[in-house]
Parts: C-alpha cells; sequence; structure tokens
C-alpha cells in the first residue's frame, strides 16, 4: 500500500514550508498554504479515502466540491511542519454540497485548517476560472514586501512599476503586475472575497501591512514567484539604505524590450 506521508506532495509541502520559514517570511504561525490535488492525484492511496472529521467552511465551495487540498494548519509554525507534517498539515476534500471540509489525513493531534481557508478556496476557485493548471495558493509575510505598503501609495500601477523597475526579471515572472486590496481583518471571508477578485487579473496579491498571497501550477513556481517579489522589494530598500539616490534605472523602453524578448505580455495599465 502507497502511504500519503511518503507522497511527492507531502514532500512539497514540507520543503516549501520550511525553506519560507527559512526565508524569514513566517514568524511563528505566519503563512499557510494550500495545494489542489484532484482524485485522480489520490487514487493509489489507502489511506486518504475514509473522513475522519468535518469542519463547517461559512461558505459555499460549490466549485470546488470533490476536490482535495493539502493545507497547513491554525496556528501551526511552517518551521516544524517538515519534521511533523501529519500533525501540522492535513488533506481535506470539499464535501459534495461545498459547506465542508472533510478530514481525510493528517491534523492528528486535533488542528484544524488554517484560519486563511476561505481565502484559499475562494482563490483557487477564482484561478481555477482563468488557468485549468493551477494548483497552489500560498501566503507568508515577507519583510521588505511588507514595508512597501507604509512607504508607498497602495496602487496596483505605483507598485507593479516601481517592482517591475528594480530587477529585469520582474516583468518576466510577473508580468500581470501586483494586486492590492485595502487592509482588512484576516481570517474572514470578507478579505476573502476581495483577494479571490483580485486573482482573476493578477497572480500575486499584496495585503497591505500583512503580507503576499500568490498563486502557481506547482509548489516551486509559486515559492519563485513570492521570491522574485520579494527580491525586488529587498532591492528597492537596499537603495533606501545607500542613500536612496537612484541614478540610472531601467526604463520603459527597456520593459518593452524584456516583454518581447521573453515572449510575455506586460499589463497594458502600467506598461507605458
Ligand atoms: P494560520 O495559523 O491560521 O494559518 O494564520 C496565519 C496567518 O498568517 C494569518 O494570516
Ligand atoms: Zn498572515
Amino acid at each position: 500500500m502507497t502511504k500519503f506521508i511518503d507522497s511527492d506532495y507531502v514532500q512539497q509541502l514540507r520543503d516549501i514550508t520550511f525553506r519560507s520559514y527559512d526565508a524569514g517570511w513566517d514568524e511563528r504561525n505566519g503563512g499557510n498554504v494550500s495545494i489542489r490535488l484532484t482524485e485522480e492525484d489520490l487514487k493509489d492511496f489507502e489511506d486518504v479515502k475514509k473522513t475522519k472529521r468535518e469542519f463547517d467552511l461559512g461558505f459555499d465551495a460549490k466549485e470546488v466540491a470533490g476536490q482535495y487540498f493539502l493545507v497547513t494548519g491554525s496556528g501551526r509554525y511552517f518551521r516544524n511542519v517538515t519534521s511533523r507534517p501529519t500533525k501540522d498539515a492535513g488533506l481535506i476534500r470539499i464535501s459534495d454540497d461545498g459547506q465542508k471540509a472533510e478530514l481525510r489525513w493528517g491534523f492528528e493531534d486535533g488542528a484544524r485548517p488554517t484560519s486563511e481557508l476561505p481565502t484559499h478556496l475562494m482563490a483557487h476557485i477564482a484561478r481555477l476560472k482563468v488557468n485549468p493548471n493551477h494548483r497552489v495558493v500560498m501566503h507568508c509575510h515577507p519583510t521588505n514586501f511588507i514595508a512597501l505598503s507604509f512607504t508607498q501609495d497602495l496602487d496596483e500601477r505605483h507598485i507593479s512599476r516601481l517592482l517591475w523597475k528594480m530587477q529585469a526579471e520582474s516583468l518576466v515572472v510577473f508580468p500581470e503586475g501586483i494586486g492590492i486590496i485595502p487592509y482588512m481583518t484576516p481570517g474572514t471571508n470578507e478579505i476573502g472575497e476581495a483577494t479571490a477578485k483580485k486573482m482573476s487579473e493578477y497572480k500575486v496579491v499584496m495585503w497591505p501591512h500583512h503580507g503576499i498571497f500568490a498563486v502557481g501550477d506547482n509548489p516551486d513556481e509559486t515559492f519563485g514567484l513570492i521570491e522574485t517579489v520579494e527580491k525586488a522589494a529587498t532591492i528597492y530598500s537596499q537603495i533606501g539604505a545607500q542613500g536612496g539616490q537612484i541614478k540610472q534605472a531601467i526604463t520603459d523602453e527597456q520593459l518593452h524590450e524584456l516583454a518581447d524578448a521573453f515572449g510575455v505580455v506586460g499589463n497594458p495599465k502600467f506598461l507605458d
């Protein structure tokens, strides 16, 4: 019998959570990840077939009914997921009526899914409408990206262009730019709805004074996206540390050349 603990999916979650902690983006229980899995992905794992507990979702997730999500636990530390995956992570199946999450594996010491589950599921629903290969939603607290939300206008065009111009790879990795919601209370359906609305256009959404939500087709791509955004924000911070005076920078024309060379379409709202 193949055990779920030995699957690539659990290995990917262990890896991504520890790397994010190690990067300094997940103090204490900060951050949460969900990886979408299908019945087909799980067909060989005998130990995920029975429901062990149920959680009320508090909103209608019918659009992902029957789909599975490997998620981190609420209050659990990213630092620990790699050493205690059966406690700090869980595999849930969305019930056929879309109202509940059925626990199929993990959360062995009584844990429950992340408090940001509404945002994760709503973001999965929104992304699946624009990308059938979509799999991963990740939230964490990258320091320099959060700092931008204090010093810069919370304007999508402004922040997107600022980050695009900090390094050549930004435009290539996030050509859509950055979506921004107003500051809102975390863990609520309202912040989930606002984030998901942005996710139909953007793969990265800023939660001002809190963190980032990012999506991708696999854990590596999603983590790489966050790394690239945070690297751009770090360069901006370092420019400040070096006196803040910019003597030369990537021009608008060079952004167009980059887009052409790498075959990406920069968001026309932000590319001059
Ligand atoms: P959880 O521990 O419930 O996942 O919450 C962490 C967090 O970062 C909230 O935004
Ligand atoms: Zn958070």
